[in-house]
């Protein structure tokens, strides 16, 4: 997992609980207390799950939980500073949510050993979307998280259900 999601993560974790509940999740996890991630860097994919893991035990909260905090802190704090182009000209959750395939192609294009999630779109009906995520990772609360970080950012009233099959299914207000 690129070092970007981890660094996220811990900004997220000292800003809105504390530098201490960060040395103490690293620590929970065997990281140094003190280390920065890169964005680019490589972490490996087990230390990524411990160090989510180890954020839940610390805060004592459910994966659910942190999932929701992550995709908050993700669509609406983090990616708009360093990711803003992709903010751009985008004025809603649909037109936002449907580009998230080629988002991710082309952020993690020049990243050494990036594995991206990729997404395929299928319509229940005009405002009913279904996001089939596909990735080596099981990270469907998470992505339901950023789901709803998106509707957040966009003032939009999204109905977003986990369905089985790494689905999700997003209905849009009318
Ligand atoms: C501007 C918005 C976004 C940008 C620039 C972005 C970029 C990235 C990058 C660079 C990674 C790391 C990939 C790797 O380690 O190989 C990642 C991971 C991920 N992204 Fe996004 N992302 C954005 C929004 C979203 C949204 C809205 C969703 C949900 C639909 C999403 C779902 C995920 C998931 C679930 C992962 C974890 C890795 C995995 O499951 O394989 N992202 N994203």
């Amino acid at each position: 997992m690129k070092g970007v999601i981890m660094a996220c993560l811990s900004q997220l974790v000292s800003e809105r609980f504390g530098q201490g509940k960060l040395y103490e999740i690293m620590e929970a996890c065997g990281l140094d207390p003190r280390k920065k991630f890169m964005a680019t860097e490589d972490i490996p994919e087990e230390q990524a799950m411990r160090m989510l893991k180890s954020t839940c035990d610390v805060l004592q909260i459910n994966m659910e939980q942190a999932a929701e905090a992550f995709g908050d802190y993700w669509v609406n704090v983090y990616a708009p500073k360093i990711y803003g182009v992709y903010y751009k000209n985008v004025s809603n959750a649909r037109d936002f949510l449907l580009r998230m395939d080629e988002v991710h192609v082309k952020t993690t294009k020049n990243m050494e050993n990036a594995m991206p999630p990729r997404f395929s779109y299928a319509w229940e009906d005009d405002d009913t979307l279904v996001m089939t995520y596909k990735s080596s990772r099981d990270l469907i609360d998470i992505c339901v998280g950023l789901v709803k970080g998106v509707g957040k950012h966009y003032q939009e009233d999204l109905l977003v259900t986990k369905l089985p099959g790494n689905r999700i299914r997003v209905k849009f207000a009318t």
